[in-house]
């Protein structure tokens, strides 16, 4: 097998070493219980979990006792979306979302839709931006929550975050943000935007999988939920279970680096991204852009090609791992329902690939990327006889 370029860094990142080697003593002789009260094992590891909880609370502008370890994003979703739902079923019952989620908050939406709350799925634009002024149209007298994505995971789109934020705001509707694709890699304050709940995960900026955190607003106002997990009443009250203590240092490690390396990364993966865009729609002019380029996570493109199928791009690009588009299932291949809610045929829905570059990438796989891509593109569409067809 030819080796494999990994483009795929929306999906998940290659845990950097750095962390790891910040992980390690954890593991060994500083392997203590952070709830331990009795010894110094125990000190050890809460310490290195307090000072790790800071280091999260510094990138986000808020504070320590406002972040609550989880699993990953999709725990931290869940917590927060039925967590604060369920906290007050007095409060008004309706919801507000929008289609181009992750599984993670349609799903939890839709189960909260089972349980008696009322959901508004918001359209997006062809961009796959949220319409502004369609959130400012929806939000009710009874609605309770607004759920937005920062960046999608698909096409990498990024919403108008300040702006929903100021909105939930002024309408006294809490704001829960699904970071899980900007954390760390956009700036992000949930002062200045208003958030109230965020959800992110260590293994998508190069920290281990299986730890992420959900920042729950303490004041001005003070966010309450109702736990989803039971137990001993760890991370005051709000997800019990003993702390990884490993983990949460790997995630404040892995938040540390990439606060630091932001401005240098963004510029370089930017670069990357460009220019195998530049190469790819010279060389392919029909080539579509899914989503707003301006309004994009610097490392992600997600392009389509008529008459490809998305499927058979990724069979034929043999040293460069990326993915469709298109969510696949055993027995049948359905077009990915992001691509779907741009307004994309199904034929153009099922022709998209995504490319999402990430901290291990070096310009020569950018470049290799390019090449084969055209090259794959140009041999499919030389097989078709429908495109043959059309250019006759
Ligand atoms: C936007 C978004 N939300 C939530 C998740 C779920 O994150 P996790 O894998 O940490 O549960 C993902 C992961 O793909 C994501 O991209």
């Amino acid at each position: 097998m030819k080796p494999r370029i990994y483009l795929d860094n929306n999906a998940t990142t290659p845990t950097d070493t750095r962390v790891i080697d910040a992980m390690m003593p954890y593991y060994t002789e500083k392997f203590g219980n952070a709830a331990s009260r009795n010894h110094s094992f125990g000190w050890e590891a809460e310490e290195a979990v307090e000072n790790a909880r800071k280091a999260i609370a510094n990138e986000l502008n808020c504070r320590s006792r406002e972040i609550v370890f989880t699993s990953g994003a999709t725990e931290s979703v869940n917590l927060a979306i039925k967590g604060y739902c369920e906290r007050d079923r007095q409060r008004g019952k309706h919801i507000v979302t929008q289609v181009t989620e992750h599984k993670a908050v349609l799903d939890t939406s839709s189960e909260l839709e089972k349980r008696g709350w009322e959901v508004t799925y918001m359209p997006v634009r062809k961009d796959g931006l949220v319409d502004f002024d369609e959130l400012t149209y929806v939000i009710r007298e009874d609605t309770v929550l607004v759920s937005i994505m920062h960046a999608n995971n698909e096409i990498g789109t990024v919403n108008d975050i300040t702006a929903m934020g100021k909105l939930c705001r002024d309408r006294d509707v809490r704001f829960f943000v699904d970071a899980a694709q900007s954390f760390g890699k956009l700036d992000v304050d949930v002062d200045s935007m208003n958030i109230d709940m965020l959800a992110a995960s260590g293994h998508k900026i190069y920290g281990p999988k299986g730890i992420g955190f959900l920042y729950v607003r303490q004041r001005n106002p003070k966010v309450e939920l109702k736990l989803q997990v039971d137990g001993g009443g760890h991370e005051r009250g709000m997800r019990s279970g003993t702390l990884p203590v490993p983990l949460i240092i790997g995630l404040a490690e892995a938040t540390r680096l990439c606060a630091e390396e932001r401005q240098s990364e963004t510029e370089r993966l930017k670069q990357m991204r460009d220019s195998l865009l530049e190469k790819v729609t010279s060389d392919l002019p029909d080539t579509i852009v899914n989503g707003s380029l301006e309004h994009r996570l610097p490392h992600n493109i997600n392009f389509s090609f008529p008459d490809v199928e998305g499927e058979a791009l990724l069979m034929e690009l043999e040293s460069i791992a990326c993915s469709s588009g298109s969510a696949c299932t055993s027995a049948t291949l359905k077009p990915s329902y992001v691509m779907k809610a741009l307004g994309h045929s199904e034929e153009v829905a099922h022709s998209s690939i995504r490319i999402a570059f990430g901290r291990m990438n070096r310009d020569e796989d950018g470049e290799l990327a390019a090449k084969e891509i055209i090259n794959a593109v140009r041999s499919l569409r030389g097989k078709s006889p429908f495109h043959r067809m059309k250019r006759v």
